[in-house]
């Protein structure tokens, strides 16, 4: 099969070889998959995608037309692809459900423990012969209540690591996981779990009902300087609200691995080019807010286990005998 793979890096190219290069025509591009780029995809039968390229009506249309039969996403979500609109023109949507529910959740945790114990400043500080610990004040999490919203494969884990800290762990989902619940996890509505988390970390997918989950109004719901989480995509967090509850001292930390606008900024080294997104700008200038760049799934694991599962999809795709699980179509997510 002939496959363009978009948004290369090294490390996608250096795992996806290992897999990919002796059965099928690999073509490597820098470039996302966009309305801009889809001229590259004529003549292949398939794309590899990954978190920012944009696989809207339009692209796929136009994929459709070059002969693409098939989308697989290098990635569990797929808030990126218009499922609608792939239905329509009979492409097949396969992702990597899961690669390492791991390294996100144990990336969550290390926003919460830099953001709270500040060993970043601390790291700085000693570098520069400045052995001071005035204001590196942090808080036990023992005791501490951690709301998490999502409880599949990422939250669980999350919430197992933080039940180790000695924390009391609330959640909300609509699916409850009795194995959780054994283990002392409360499950609540949202609100609830809105007003009596310290910490909140968000771990469910981007859909219409969970876009901008955190707004203005929700915000105001939570504790004064409570600490937010946001491993799971960006437009989860209205931006803007989270940017004036920081500036009123009621958000207390932010921890984000993703941001609502990083299609034009994560995976790319933009230190000698001005910014012109003056909201992350403005995130950058908050001391309790901490901003890694869509890395908490970046481990050895995760990158072979994507591989892995990217080239079975695809051969599945050429056998006819694709694993369902690894299937996102419009009438799953849609009802
Ligand atoms: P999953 O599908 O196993 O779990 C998601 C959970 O969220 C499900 O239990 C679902 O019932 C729940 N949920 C859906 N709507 C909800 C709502 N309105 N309120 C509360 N819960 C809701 O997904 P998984 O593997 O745990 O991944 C979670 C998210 O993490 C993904 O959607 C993806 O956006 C993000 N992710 C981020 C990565 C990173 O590198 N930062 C890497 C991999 C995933």
């Amino acid at each position: 099969m002939k496959v363009a793979v978009f948004s290369t890096k090294s490390y996608d190219r250096e795992y996806l070889d290992k897999y990919l290069q002796e059965k099928h025509t690999v073509e490597y591009f820098e470039s996302a998959l966009k309305q801009r780029t889809v001229g590259l995809t004529n003549g292949f039968d398939a794309v590899c995608v990954f978190v920012n390229d944009t696989l809207d009506a339009e692209v796929i249309k136009r994929i459709s037309e070059n002969g693409v039969r098939l989308i697989v996403l290098r990635c569990a979500g797929f808030n990126n692809v218009d499922l609608e609109a792939a239905r329509e023109y009979g492409m097949r949507v396969l992702r990597v459900p899961a690669y390492s529910p791991h390294a996100v959740a144990e990336h969550a945790v290390a926003l919460i423990m830099t953001l709270n114990r500040k060993t970043h400043k601390a790291y700085n500080r000693v570098r520069e012969g400045n052995f001071s610990i005035e204001r590196l004040t942090g808080f036990e999490l023992s005791g501490k209540t951690v709301g998490v919203i999502g409880t599949g494969r990422i939250g669980k884990i999350f919430a197992e690591i933080m039940r180790g800290f000695g924390c009391q762990i609330i959640a909300h989902d609509a699916y409850i996981n009795a194995d959780l619940e054994k283990q002392g996890v409360q499950y609540m509505d949202m609100e609830t779990v809105f007003k009596q988390s310290d910490i909140l970390s968000l771990h469910c997918p981007l859909t219409p009902e969970t876009h901008h989950m955190i707004n203005a109004e929700s915000l105001l719901k939570m504790k004064k300087g409570v600490m937010l989480i946001n491993t799971s995509r960006g437009k989860l967090i209205d931006t803007n609200a989270a940017i004036q509850s920081l500036k009123d001292g009621h958000l207390g930390y932010m921890g984000l691995d993703v941001y609502e606008q990083e299609e034009a900024l994560f995976f790319k080294d933009l230190s000698e080019i001005i910014i012109r997104d003056d909201k992350i700008a403005r995130l950058m200038t908050f001391h309790n807010v901490l901003i890694t760049a869509h890395q908490a799934y970046f481990t050895d694991n995760a990158l072979d286990q994507i591989a892995k599962t990217t080239c079975k999809n695809i051969d599945d795709f050429c056998a006819g005998s694709i694993q369902k699980e690894n299937e996102v179509t419009a009438e799953r997510v849609l009802g």
